[in-house]
């Protein structure tokens, strides 16, 4: 049994604490977070303490490991910090708004002794995680296209859009980790981005995009984002092969349809939002993180991995604003 402080009660530590609240492997011990009694609110319903300092949780010998869910400037400094204390960690994305802040932190991070997870649940999706093990088993030969389609239901609200870092950081970083899970190294980038929404774009960033990846194998992916989809949040994915294709499509809360007089086929809306639909992933996760903890192997997603799509979306940024194609290097 993993005894879990969840720092940071938001969105994402909601999602956290529900999904160790239900782990067989997993018992919550403590939510930090300083700002009213959020910490309070969540921690109560589940038995566990409450904090506003998340050094509670780093000086608590009976926390074993952490997980890092406050805004993203505070990732390194609480995953640092954690680790300095001995806690395996499982830290939100990005790893920091800024390749500067991890270049600033290098020596603190390359110290690091402690089992350090990231949080790309979407490689734990049982659908793409089982396209992508098809394509491993070779059962659509060489893999030549990926097509990633990833849009949210509607935008967050634009004073959350103003410190997210943009929507390469906070958004597509999702999407370059899936393409780097199933490519390995990209090589070279260009993105397009789009200002469909007045409100986002006084703000400085786009509101959709297309990015376009080559990875060193010649194979090339296609990263398609919406911070809004009218028909809810549009999840899915296609590797296209030499030999064939996979697909994995929309989840729905039940396959029932509904035909009449004026529609036929007409189905229940998407899984909405990610709490929902990546449930099954924030589990897998959690699960996959333990499992590295209790075995003392290295967990799936690490550091590496954060920076590498910190590194794409800091490069898609500067292509969307430049236009310019940008090489990296493998
Ligand atoms: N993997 C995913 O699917 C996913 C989904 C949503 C958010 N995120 C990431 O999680 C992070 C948080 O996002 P969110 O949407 O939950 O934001 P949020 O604003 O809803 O929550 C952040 C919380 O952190 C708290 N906080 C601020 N300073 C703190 C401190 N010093 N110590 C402890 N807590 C502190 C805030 O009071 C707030 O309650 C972001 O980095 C975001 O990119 C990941």
């Amino acid at each position: 049994m993993l005894n879990i402080a969840v720092i940071g009660a938001g969105r994402i530590g909601h999602v956290h604490a529900r999904t160790i609240a239900g782990h067989p492997k997993a018992s919550l011990a403590l939510v930090c977070d300083p700002v009213g009694d959020a910490a309070e609110q969540l921690a109560a319903p589940y038995g566990a303490r409450a904090a506003k300092d998340a050094e509670e949780a780093f000086a608590d010998p009976k926390v074993d490991a952490v997980i890092v869910g406050s805004p993203t400037p505070l990732h390194i400094p609480h995953l640092v910090a954690a680790a300095k204390a001995g806690k395996a960690v499982l830290c939100e994305k990005p790893i920091a708004l800024d390749m500067a802040d991890v270049e600033a932190a290098q020596t603190d991070l390359d110290a690091i002794s402690t089992p350090v997870m990231f949080g790309f649940n979407r490689r734990f999706d049982p659908s793409f995680a089982a396209v992508r093990a098809a394509v491993q088993e070779g059962r659509i030969g060489a893999l030549e296209q990926l097509t990633i389609i990833s849009r949210d239901p509607a935008a967050p609200p634009v004073e959350y859009i103003k410190v997210s870092g943009g929507i390469f950081r906070d958004m597509t970083i999702h999407d370059f980790d899936t393409a780097r899970f199933f490519l390995g190294d990209i090589v070279e980038l260009h993105a397009v981005g789009q200002n469909l929404d007045p409100a986002i774009k006084e703000t400085g960033d786009f509101d959709a995009a297309v990015v376009t990846l080559k990875a060193a194998s010649g194979a090339v992916a296609t990263i398609i984002n919406n911070r809004h989809c009218a028909s809810g949040y549009d999840q899915r994915l296609e590797a296209s092969g030499r030999n064939g294709a996979l697909f994995a499509e929309n989840i729905r809360g039940t396959t029932v349809r509904l035909s009449n007089a004026e529609v036929t086929d007409a189905q229940e809306p998407y899984l909405d939002f990610f709490l929902e639909r990546y449930a099954d992933a924030y589990r897998l996760e959690l699960s996959a993180f333990i499992e590295a903890v209790e075995a003392g192997t290295t967990p799936p997603t690490g550091i590496a991995d954060a920076v590498e799509a910190l590194r794409l979306a800091e490069a898609a940024t500067t292509s969307a604003r430049t236009g310019e194609v940008i090489r990296l290097a493998s």
